[in-house]
This record gives structure tokens, C-alpha cells and sequence, in this order.
């Protein structure tokens, strides 16, 4: 597939028809976890695949799945057949960055973002292609914070894994699914020299 292809694909979908997705295909949609870039490889990544349907009711509740529906989209969340959630251990990086070929000066190193949360972004870009490779199209989802606690309970995340976000996947429903609420029909694509600048900011 060529890039500009891949690059057009790369959408989130918020939209699918109810058939289930092979387990062979969601391991190897998730499997990408152990290629994705993590900072020192601390690979700090856990992720839950959930696929049953009780479950996906839950998350879709606690996402506030209502909301798309009453703004005219579909109930993508709970009819999406696989949803992953990521998750990721801020103290994997802690540990990583505390060994001998990473500490500076004795010290573990300041931080200049959290980069726990650098590759979550990088590993969800990840399993948007590999859903994009196994001819599937796949969206992103999160919950407001009151709800994080719940969420993690219903799919068991420990203590000290920081839930990210959810990835669903599955076979895109034909037609345009997005309802007007959907932020890139509401918001214009920025011109390049507002996101990019060469040499210097200003
Ligand atoms: C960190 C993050 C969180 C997002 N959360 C949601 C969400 O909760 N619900 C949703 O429908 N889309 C969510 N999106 C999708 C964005 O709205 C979408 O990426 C953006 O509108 C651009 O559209 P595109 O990715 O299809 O090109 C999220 C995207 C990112 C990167």
C-alpha cells in the first residue's frame, strides 16, 4: 500500500458493522506493541483487549456513548467488536531510567514531557496502521477523569497503570458515519506554516 494511501486510511472511524474480528488478526493488531518505540525501551505499554459484549456496554456507558447518538452518530462505541485499551506504567520509566547506563550525574534524569505518555500516542499510531494492514479501520476514545476509576476496575488495571485511552477496531460500516459533533468536520485543518516553521519558532 502506498503511503498517501495508508496516510488517507489513517482516519478514526466511528463507525462499524457488528461482525467480530478474528483473535489470530487482534493479536497480530496488537502484537505491534512489542515494535513500538518506548524511551530507553522501558516499555512501559499494557494493554487489555476487550471483546465482550457486556464489557463494551460498560466502556461505551462510561465514555458517555449517549452523547454521539444524540448528536446524530451511531452508537460506534459499544457496536465496535474489539476495543484495546491502553494503558501505561509511569514507573517502568522510573525503573529504566534509574540503572547505570541511564542515570546522569547518580540521578535519574529530569524530564522534559512524560514520556510514558509520548508512547501511548506512538503505540495507539501504531495499532491505527496495523488495524490499516489487516484491512480494518479503528477510532479512539477516552473518558472524562471521574470515570477513569471505574474503567480501570472493569478491566482490571492495576493500581499503577495510567489509562490512557481506548483503541476500538473493526469492519468500517459503509457510508459516512460521522455525525457533527465529529471535531475534523468542525474544526478547519490548519495551514502548514501555522503547524510547521523551519530554523526558528520566531
Ligand atoms: C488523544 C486523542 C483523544 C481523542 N479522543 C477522542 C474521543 O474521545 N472521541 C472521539 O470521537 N474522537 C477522539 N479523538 C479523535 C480526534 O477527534 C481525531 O483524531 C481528529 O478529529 C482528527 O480526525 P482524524 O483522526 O480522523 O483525521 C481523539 C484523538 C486523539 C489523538
Amino acid at each position: 500500500m502506498e503511503w498517501s494511501e495508508i496516510l488517507e486510511r489513517r482516519r478514526m472511524v466511528r463507525s462499524y458493522l457488528p461482525d467480530p474480528v478474528p483473535d489470530e488478526t487482534v493479536r497480530r493488531i496488537v502484537a505491534t506493541v512489542r515494535r513500538a518505540p518506548s524511551a530507553g525501551f522501558s516499555q512501559g505499554h499494557r494493554l487489555v483487549v476487550v471483546t465482550e459484549p457486556e464489557t463494551r456496554r460498560e466502556l461505551a456507558r462510561l465514555a458517555g456513548e449517549e452523547e454521539y447518538v444524540a448528536a446524530g452518530g451511531r452508537p460506534w462505541i459499544s457496536t465496535a467488536p474489539v476495543h484495546v485499551v491502553v494503558g501505561v506504567r509511569e514507573e517502568s520509566y522510573h525503573e529504566r531510567y534509574r540503572k547505570p547506563d541511564k542515570l546522569r550525574d547518580g540521578e535519574e534524569i529530569g524530564w522534559p514531557a512524560p514520556y510514558w505518555y509520548v508512547d501511548a500516542g506512538s503505540l495507539f499510531l501504531l495499532l491505527q496502521l496495523a488495524a490499516i494492514d489487516e484491512g480494518l479501520a479503528s477510532g479512539l476514545y477516552g473518558v472524562v477523569p471521574e470515570q477513569v476509576p471505574e474503567l480501570k476496575a472493569l478491566v482490571g488495571l492495576p493500581e499503577d497503570v495510567h489509562f490512557v485511552c481506548v483503541v476500538t477496531v473493526g469492519v468500517p460500516a459503509p457510508g459516512r458515519d460521522e455525525s457533527g459533533l465529529v471535531s475534523r468536520l468542525t474544526q478547519q485543518r490548519l495551514p502548514l506554516d501555522e503547524l510547521v516553521r523551519w530554523e526558528r519558532w520566531e
